[in-house]
């Protein structure tokens, strides 16, 4: 198994460190650092208004930054991709504006899955109280699995949008979104939540028919503070601001505005340059050390061996697909199709309980050990209340994390 270890300097700052907590936050490579450094040290400046040449520098970056992410995620055109604060301002921008734009009427329903992040839920409950809405769940099965069996029965006329995460941040489920896309058909809006699956398993927003992908840099190397939105020329149009200010403005009279129709009226003040920047070199990065063949293939081995690991302790627990799902995944590299089309099953994110300890203590034990993990709802309360469980603890990857990594975190749970 490749170890990129040596990569991220923060395993030298703390040689120690057994860091499970990658689904909160990734660790950032040293070219990624190296690269914002870099950028502050000799180009540092505002972008779309100076015509001195570190202005004409950084506007390159912040557009180079915005094609390589298209191109990243299967979709070539830069002027379809908007950058907000994180994935979270993204969703909220998107529910305001499926309302503004027509998309979404009084009456009108949305289907979302059990298991969503709260950013994809709660944004969704505040336009579904304003404006007479409603949200459908699409449950999950045994396996913790989305159960598409029953989404047709959850579709009428009413609905117009369907938004589901390409990767689960408490099961770890890729769940198949071209068979959606196909079970709803196309008229009904299809919104992706990449934000755990980014940088970790390759997925083409073309190839699955998404309107919009919506995902986080923090999560894939790059600094924390940028958050992607990757919509439809066709519907950036309709999209309502989420601020309104410079840049935003094609006229501003004493008592009135206008909005530029394209991108740039949805990223009003100065944007996350350095954030931009910090993208690209992780983008550089994923590509340095290959996507597919490398990164997703680190994490099926380290994944599938975890759970080994895990399953054959006494009174655990995991909440979500066991070891039986790698026999049935067929990766890419054995001619299986790609993640989201149900070549890879599951992967990174492992969430369990042990009987014998409950999650706040286990997660202080763990603490006291230099064993970064996390305990709680993970911000998917809906699935927490209806799973009935009090919460869990999760364990997470990235390419830096090792076999070694997985046996210290055993030995400290067998001697808890
Ligand atoms: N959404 C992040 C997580 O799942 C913070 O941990």
């Amino acid at each position: 198994m490749t170890n990129f270890r040596s990569d991220f300097p923060i395993f030298s700052t703390h040689p120690d460190l057994v860091y499970l907590d990658s689904a909160a936050t990734s660790q950032k490579p040293q070219s990624v650092i190296d690269a914002v450094t870099d950028y502050l040290t000799t180009t540092n400046s505002n972008i779309h208004r100076g015509t001195y040449s570190i202005a004409e520098q950084s506007e390159d970056l912040y557009q180079q930054s915005k094609a390589r992410f298209a191109q990243f995620i299967g979709w070539s055109s830069e002027a379809e991709v908007i950058y907000h604060y994180n994935a979270t301002a993204c969703f909220n921008l998107l529910a305001q504006s499926l309302v503004k734009s027509g998309i979404l009427t009084p009456g009108d329903s949305m289907i979302l899955g059990v298991p969503e992040h709260h950013a994809n839920i709660v944004p969704r409950q505040m336009i579904a109280e304003q404006y007479n809405l409603t949200i459908r769940r699409l449950p999950i099965d045994e396996n913790y699995t989305l159960d598409r069996s029953v989404l047709l029965s959850l579709i009428d006329d009413t609905t117009k949008v369907i938004s589901l995460s390409a990767f689960s941040n408490v099961t770890g489920d890729m769940p198949d979104l071209s068979r959606v896309r196909q079970i709803v058909g196309d008229d009904i809006f299809f919104v992706i939540d990449g934000s755990q699956i980014l940088g970790k398993y390759p997925i083409n927003v073309t190839t699955l028919g998404a309107d919009v992908l919506i995902g986080t840099a923090h999560k894939m190397f790059s600094l924390t503070g940028l958050g992607m939105l990757r919509m439809q020329k066709k519907r950036i149009t309709s999209l309502t601001p989420a601020r309104w200010g410079g840049w935003a403005i094609a006229e501003v009279t004493r008592d009135n505005y206008e909005l530029q129709s394209d991108i740039h009226g949805r990223e009003a003040g100065t944007p996350n340059v350095v954030g931009a920047v910090s993208l690209l070199a992780a983008i550089d990065y994923i590509d340095s050390i290959g996507w597919v063949e490398v990164i997703s293939q680190h994490d099926q081995e380290l994944t599938q061996y975890a759970l080994e690991r895990l399953q054959a302790l006494p009174l655990c627990a995991i909440i979500g697909s066991d070891l039986s799902s790698f026999e049935k995944s067929v990766a890419p590299w054995q001619g299986g199709g790609p993640a989201c089309g149900r070549g890879f099953l599951r992967g990174w994110v492992i969430s369990f309980t042990l009987d014998t300890i409950t999650k706040n203590a286990l997660a202080q034990h763990c603490a006291d050990h230099q064993i970064a993990i996390r305990c709680g709802g993970h911000c998917t309360f809906p699935f927490w209340h209806d799973i009935w469980i009090d919460g869990w603890c999760r364990i997470s990857f990235h390419a830096y994390t090792t076999p070694k990594d997985i046996d210290i975190l055993i030995t400290t749970l067998r001697n808890l």
